[in-house]
């Protein structure tokens, strides 16, 4: 069984009859179109609490203009069936109303700074403004102990951390790891705008990454694996974003430098925008 919830009364009537139980309440933020990358988090905030809430809500605040907001796969039978049996407990449908009480254009705004000034916060403005921002109202709305978000949206995540820790909003956050198709492609409710061809050439984002981490630790200078990293994605047939080695704070590493990294990469087969990353650490 799963409680499909639409009013904030509601919600806040069933987190708290578990709470007065003294129940642990797992949060799992989304924008519907699930697929097993999400029912995935889900089953860690089974491991880290009693019960648990996911949400489905299309942020109209973090697309850009000519983003895909509108072409943005809505499933909602589908998404609820597999909530259901990936053993979610209730399900938060907020309406844009409920969501922005004053409308989208005239709501409160979240500014992460520092972070966000590079990669996808350079390549899509405005949209970890809208990240934060919809993320504060769910944590308020939902008041869970434990949230969970996943990997491949590397810089979102580390955008959360140092929203709950700049705000002591009292959450725990959980990153859970990125499922691949067996190609090695992250997946993304964004893979079902690819044709046929750009599927099959879609796994490159995935090798490349590998190649610059091996480049990394065979010393080629960081200038020049990023150039030869964007040419790989290029000559199949992307237009990158970015495809760059950064520290986990998003700091430009010396060349040779040794601890946590990270690969990421952006590109954009035809009207579709892919990200993906591959953290590595070679130590001292
Ligand atoms: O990662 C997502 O799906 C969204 O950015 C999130 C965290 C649900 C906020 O709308």
């Amino acid at each position: 069984m799963i409680d499909v919830i639409d009013q904030l009364d509601a919600l806040r009537a069933r987190v708290n009859a578990w709470k007065r139980e003294g129940l642990r309440v797992g949060f799992v933020p989304t924008m519907g179109n699930l697929h097993a990358g999400h029912f995935s988090l889900v089953e860690l905030a089974r491991r880290y609490a009693d019960k648990v809430v996911a949400s489905v809500f299309v942020n109209p605040t973090q697309f850009g203009p000519n983003e895909d907001f509108a072409r943005y796969p809505r499933t909602p039978q589908a998404d609820a069936a597999g909530l259901r049996a990936a053993g979610c407990d209730a399900l938060w449908l907020p309406s844009v109303e409920a969501m922005y009480p004053y409308g989208a254009d005239h709501a409160v705004r979240m500014h992460v700074p520092g972070i966000t000034d590079s990669l996808d916060g350079a390549s899509r403005p405005g949209h970890f403004d809208g990240v934060a921002t919809v993320v504060s109202r769910l944590f308020n709305q939902v008041q869970a102990d434990v949230a969970v978000f996943g990997r491949k949206d590397y810089q979102q995540l580390a955008v959360i951390r140092y929203l709950v820790r700049d705000l002591a909003f009292p959450i725990e956050i959980l990153a859970g790891d990125t499922l691949r198709e067996a190609d090695g492609l992250a997946m993304s409710s964004r893979n079902q705008y690819l044709t046929a061809h750009q599927r099959s050439i879609a796994p490159t984002i995935h090798r490349v990454l590998h190649a610059m981490r091996a480049a990394w630790q065979q010393g080629t200078l960081r200038s020049e694996l990023e150039a030869s990293a964007d040419q790989a994605l290029r000559n199949a047939g992307f237009v990158p974003d970015y495809a760059v080695i950064r520290r986990p704070d998003f700091t430009e590493p010396v060349d040779g430098e040794g601890g946590a990294l990270v690969a990421l990469i952006a590109a954009r087969l035809g009207t579709t925008r892919l990200i993906d990353n591959l953290e590595f650490d070679f130590g001292i």
